[in-house]
């Protein structure tokens, strides 16, 4: 069965972009194809200046998240990275296989270190072996699949890189994995800037809509959205970015076609309307099932606590013959 493997990091609320560019997918789909693991990249969130209490808050929130939105622990695997050591394990040996300037051409470290040095912060080395990491994370699994957005295709294929390098050098050791972009899947994008991704990172309120987001908030947000000037609503997300984006969120709602759906309006003010209500409308399932599993937090914590179990015994046998294969001695038994 086709190995799946993806990450959440807990540097931000979930917000509607994550939930219709790739969790709701996660749930409808992929849980039911694939033997499908999905992390939280709790390690992940150390890489920038962080407040530990926020990081431990929100590695709870996105786990309580994804199971409000339908990820179902009898079908997939939901855990926590840092409760499962073979990812730093495998880490390690993987710094081994990667050179120093593969890592600094990453587009990713390349613009997080720059905003980092004109803010005057120093950068952390963590910040720089991210990839590698995140290459660990997929690899100690023998995934096939890595459903991730554009901005993470680069680092889909170092993973490929070391993997196919790993395996030339010591032995098979490693499946490579090949990123995923699911053929319909919602580009949400700032409602304030909608030339940039809705992303979570980004913490500014006003264009981003939060999984968590009250009904009236959700509402304003939308009814503010930056839109373009002209009159009529037409889908060019080239042209007109704000109302093509605000017509990919309707119809991502609704299961339609934002350049079909373009021709039922002639104002801005009626889209916008209905998109809130749709919005509103698709959060709502998400959120009551947030509050009853909020209400239960132990069984949150159970189902993190069997999917560790899982996880670890998935990767430990692929991360022992890594250790084994590049030359380590093998601890003897007893
Ligand atoms: N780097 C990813 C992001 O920033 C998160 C991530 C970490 C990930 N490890 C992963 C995604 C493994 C897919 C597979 O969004």
């Amino acid at each position: 069965m086709t190995r799946i493997f993806s990450g959440v990091k807990p540097t931000g609320h979930l917000t509607l972009g994550n939930y219709l560019g790739a969790v709701r997918r996660w749930a409808d789909v992929d849980q039911h194809r694939a033997e499908a693991l999905f992390c939280i990249v709790d390690l992940h969130a150390l890489t920038v200046d962080h407040d530990p209490g926020r990081v431990r808050r929100l590695s709870r929130q996105a786990a309580t998240l994804l199971l409000a939105s339908g990820l179902d622990p009898e079908l997939c695997t939901v855990f926590v990275q840092s409760h499962v050591d073979e990812h730093a394990r495998l880490s390690y040996l993987l710094e081994c296989v990667a050179t120093d300037g593969e890592m600094r051409r990453m587009i990713q470290y390349k613009e997080k270190a720059a905003l980092e040095r004109k803010r005057g912060g120093s950068v952390r080395l963590s910040l720089l072996t991210y990839p590698v990491l995140m290459a660990a994370d997929i690899l100690a699994y023998g995934t096939d699949e890595v459903p991730v957005g554009d901005d993470q295709t680069q680092h889909v294929e170092l993973t490929r890189d070391l993997a196919v390098r790993f395996n030339q050098r010591y032995g098979h050791t490693f499946v490579v994995p090949r990123a995923t972009r699911p053929e319909v899947a919602a580009r949400v994008m700032n409602l304030q800037e909608p030339t940039s991704k809705m992303g979570k990172s980004d913490d500014v309120g006003p264009g981003v809509v939060y999984l968590l987001d009250e009904p009236d908030t959700v509402r304003k947000k939308i009814m503010r959205a930056v839109t373009d000037s002209g009159q009529d609503v037409a889908y060019d997300p080239e042209e007109r970015p704000g109302v093509s984006n605000l017509l990919e969120i309707l119809a991502a709602c609704e299961g339609s076609d934002p350049a079909a759906l373009s021709e039922a309006y002639t104002s801005y003010g009626a889209l916008k309307k209905d998109t809130a209500d749709a919005v509103v409308e698709l959060l709502r399932p998400v959120q009551d099932r947030h509050k009853q599993l909020c209400a239960d937090p132990s069984s949150v914590e159970g189902v993190l606590r069997e999917g560790a179990r899982r996880a670890r015994a998935m990767a430990r046998p692929t991360v022992d013959s890594a250790y084994e294969a590049i030359g380590l001695l093998a601890p003897s038994d007893g």
